[in-house]
């Protein structure tokens, strides 16, 4: 009996070892065990990837925010055969008058690669908070679909945002897909931290397969805005092929509003959607001093009025903040940068893709250092954002496993399973945030939290002042 008592007493003495030793790394590495197959893209004949009967149907439908207000819609698509007709038309719920807007056709070549007629259409004035109704295509071959407006931008408005990083068009992408459509807490608009489609992985960048993701993503993103950042994948810069101009396929297809927030370039811009400000920045786009990204964004931020929308959320696609090995520092020199508007404007989330993982930060920040005084090591601070990883949305190259050890102080929860995240905007102080890993029932948090506003919160100036 001593003999078992003293062994279960050695037990408890270790756990209680390990246990500090996981307290004193500072946050959890996970310890779910997954299916670390490599995924495969879903087959050219998969469902998901169906052409719209009909001659010329519109395909690969979707829509973003049109403007800086919530009360414009663009909306793509594109026709295979011939240029078609150029004009939406759209009807709010119980109307029985059909507006009409004309949009404008873009084709573009890459390598051996012929796109068809890729359609942008900017609907404008719409209503806040309003069911509408809207068709494209002509003749018999028409398609009609559906969205809702956000409320008008205010402090108390609740509004849930989708995340989705890194998709790609595997089994486990469309995993992810379906597990955001299914999740309980519905997302109203999907922020998309980068890398669509990875077609720029095929023989030449097949940009057929950019065509295949449009039609995948159709299914959500033309019911409901995606909202855009661009990714290392988003690129396609090929001289060996002749293509040696960056964007050309994202830039063709994907339109956003940049001009509406004063930006002069697709790469980076801003909206206000209900109590959010979101600001999509660049990672593969200058960033540095003087160039039009940096003047962008330092006159932006301090235009944020959060008065009017508490939550100022940034995306970007890669991290600022990552302890994996993969991809390990490739935020840093835009860290150096920008990190320190993020503390001064109290940024209050900032999500990030291109590792293909989870993970979540502390508040931290890392903005003292200057060369000489040896502050090289980020610390708790309460004016500094939350930082999320969400690359985990499932493409072909699979999950990163590697990580740095011990786990940084600043990470506080890390995992590399596939899945989606769900902010949820209850109010002008209190938002939660869910991750939902895809092995797992759809209402279920894997790791979650409260964030709490840094605007409307009455806590201690920015620690890094004490220094
Ligand atoms: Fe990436």
């Amino acid at each position: 009996m001593e003999v078992r008592w003293g062994c279960f007493a050695g037990v408890f003495l270790v756990g209680l070892i390990l246990g500090f030793a996981e307290i004193s790394s500072g946050g959890i590495t996970s310890s779910y065990v997954r299916n670390a197959n490599l995924s495969l893209d879903m087959p050219l004949d998969s469902d998901v990837f169906r052409v719209p009967p009909g001659y010329n149907a519109p395909q690969q439908v979707h829509i973003t925010q049109g403007d800086h207000e919530g009360k414009g819609v663009i909306v793509s698509w594109v026709t295979p055969d011939e240029p078609g007709s150029k004009t939406v038309l759209y009807w709010a719920e119980n109307s029985e008058f059909k507006n009409s807007a004309d949009g404008f056709i873009l084709k573009y070549k890459y390598f051996n690669y012929t796109s068809g007629y890729i359609h942008h259409c900017t609907i404008k004035d719409l209503e806040f908070d309003t069911k509408y109704y809207y068709e494209v295509g002509i003749g018999n071959t028409t398609r009609q679909f559906w969205f809702i407006t956000p409320p008008r931008p205010g402090p108390d408005v609740p509004y849930t945002f989708g995340l989705i990083g890194d998709l790609g068009q595997t089994h486990d992408s469309n995993r992810t897909v379906t597990h955001y459509e299914l999740n309980p807490t519905k997302g109203q608009t999907l922020l998309f931290v980068g890398d669509l489609s990875y077609a720029d992985d095929y023989p030449f960048h097949d940009n057929t397969r950019w065509d295949t993701w449009g039609r995948f993503i159709e299914r959500s993103a033309a019911y409901q805005p995606w909202i855009w950042t661009a990714g290392n994948h988003e690129l396609d810069f090929a001289p060996q092929i002749g293509e040696r101009k960056p964007f050309k396929p994202y830039t063709h297809r994907y339109h956003v509003p940049y001009r509406a927030s004063g930006s002069t370039s697709p790469l980076w811009h801003s909206i206000k959607r209900a109590s959010a400000y979101i600001i999509a920045l660049s990672s593969y786009s200058a960033y540095g001093k003087y160039t039009p990204q940096y003047k962008w964004l330092e006159k932006e931020l301090p235009k944020v009025n959060r008065t009017e929308t508490p939550w100022l959320i940034v995306l970007m696609h890669s991290p600022m903040y990552n302890s994996y090995v993969h991809h390990y520092m490739e935020g840093e020199t835009m860290r150096v940068m920008y990190e320190p508007w993020f503390v001064e404007y109290k940024v209050d989330v900032v999500f990030a893709g291109h590792v293909h993982a989870y993970e979540r930060s502390e508040r931290i920040s890392n903005i003292a250092y200057n060369i000489v005084n040896g502050l090289c090591t980020p610390i708790r601070d309460q004016s500094a954002p939350v930082y999320i990883t969400i690359g985990d949305g499932g493409n072909l190259e699979g999950l990163v496993t590697g990580m740095t050890e011990p786990q940084p102080s600043y990470s506080a929860f890390r995992e590399h399973s596939f899945g989606h995240g769900i902010l949820d905007i209850k109010n002008k102080t209190h938002a939660h945030f869910g991750w939902h890993r895809n092995q797992d029932g759809y209402a279920v948090e894997a790791d979650s939290l409260w964030l709490h506003n840094r605007y409307w919160n009455s806590f201690k100036a920015s620690s890094v002042a004490a220094l």
